[in-house]
């Protein structure tokens, strides 16, 4: 088979697999239920290498698609829920985590930071399941501190580039100040496995400010955001949000630093929710949000401490 062909019957076995595994229940009730699950192909394309800043709209739509294939051989997906309004249906929750051995998070002994939580507890319960401890924040639930389970935590408190009480009165702090206050709970030098964040538009100076800190590079496993733009953005805020995005995938230096981005992107689909007509397609109908998630090049493969332990129970 030539690699488009892999390529191609990659995707359609995963999308099978998908119905195959959550949609069989609704099949009592056909008309009623559609599964919006986009499809489009862009798995296989080549990677696009441009820079952000000389990129033309349908170079930004192709970045945001692409993704690398080839680069985790066993992404799954945690968290899967169903939406369902108006006798519409879309997956909901869900975040891809690679389960590569060298890079996978141990039963028993991983940590999860999840961010944005909406009452929508899939992702953290699956988790907790298997085998982390996961640490949950929102501040727009109006929910006070509180141990949901004996392995859910759960905090009133946002991310945000910087420590602050924001307009919403929602107070908000740094990646780096919520390790600190965590730091008697999970250790002070602990790594974390997955760091989600669904965090409607905060994600852009999260990003930056975590890779500015250093604290993506050294701290973080993986990382699986819900990206944002608005359907009426011009080009420029699509150019400053991908060069955020490149910056993180970068293998040279970056300006603010001396280390690269070094984030490897595995997984990368659209909201299926989210599709609009895009300003900058001329109308054309384009997403606003994608599921992106990438791993930490500098433990994938590593010799480092942390892959010791990485053994699946079924591997030995
Ligand atoms: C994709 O991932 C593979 C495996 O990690 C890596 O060797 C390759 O360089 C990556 N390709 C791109 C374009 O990032
Ligand atoms: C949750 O449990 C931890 C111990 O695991 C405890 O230290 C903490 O105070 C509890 N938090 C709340 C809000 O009860
Ligand atoms: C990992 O360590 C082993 C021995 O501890 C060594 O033989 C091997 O070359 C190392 N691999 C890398 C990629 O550094």
């Amino acid at each position: 088979m030539s690699a488009r062909r892999v390529c191609y019957f990659v995707f359609t076995a995963t999308v099978l697999v998908l119905i195959g595994t959550k949609v069989v229940h609704w099949m009592p009730h056909p008309s009623n239920y559609v599964v919006n699950i986009p499809v489009q192909d862009n798995s296989c394309s080549t990677a696009p290498t441009k820079q952000a800043e000389l990129m033309s709209p349908e170079e930004i739509v192709q970045y945001l698609h692409w993704t690398n294939s080839t680069s985790c051989q066993l992404a799954v997906d945690f968290g899967f829920d169903v939406a369902v309004w108006g006798g519409m249906a879309a997956p909901d929750g869900q975040k891809a985590v690679c389960l590569d051995q060298v890079i996978a998070p141990v039963y028993g002994k991983c940590l999860v930071y999840s961010f944005g939580i909406k009452n929508l507890w899939s992702f953290d319960e699956d988790m907790a399941q298997f085998g982390c401890q996961v640490y949950s924040f929102d501040p727009s639930m109006g929910v006070d501190d509180h141990n949901r389970t004996e392995r859910i935590h759960f905090f009133n408190l946002g991310l945000a580039g910087k420590d602050e009480v924001n307009a919403q009165g929602w107070n908000m702090k740094t990646a780096s100040s919520i390790y600190r206050m965590l730091s008697d709970r999970h250790g002070a030098t602990k790594l974390i496995d997955v760091f989600k964040i669904d965090i409607e538009f905060y994600e852009w100076e999260v990003i930056l400010q975590m890779l500015k800190s250093g604290f993506l590079a050294e701290k973080v496993l993986q990382f699986a955001v819900e990206i944002h733009f608005h359907a009426e953005d011009p080009l420029e805020i699509f150019q400053r949000r991908v060069r955020i995005l490149q910056d993180l995938e970068s293998t040279y230096p970056l300006s603010y630093s001396n280390d690269i981005g070094g984030f490897v992107r595995f997984s990368s689909r659209p909201n299926s929710g989210l599709k609009r007509p895009l300003t900058i397609l001329g109308g054309k109908e384009g997403y606003i949000g994608f599921e992106v998630a990438w791993y930490n090049s500098r433990f994938y493969n590593s010799n480092g401490s942390h892959s010791k332990d990485r053994v699946f129970p079924y591997y030995k």
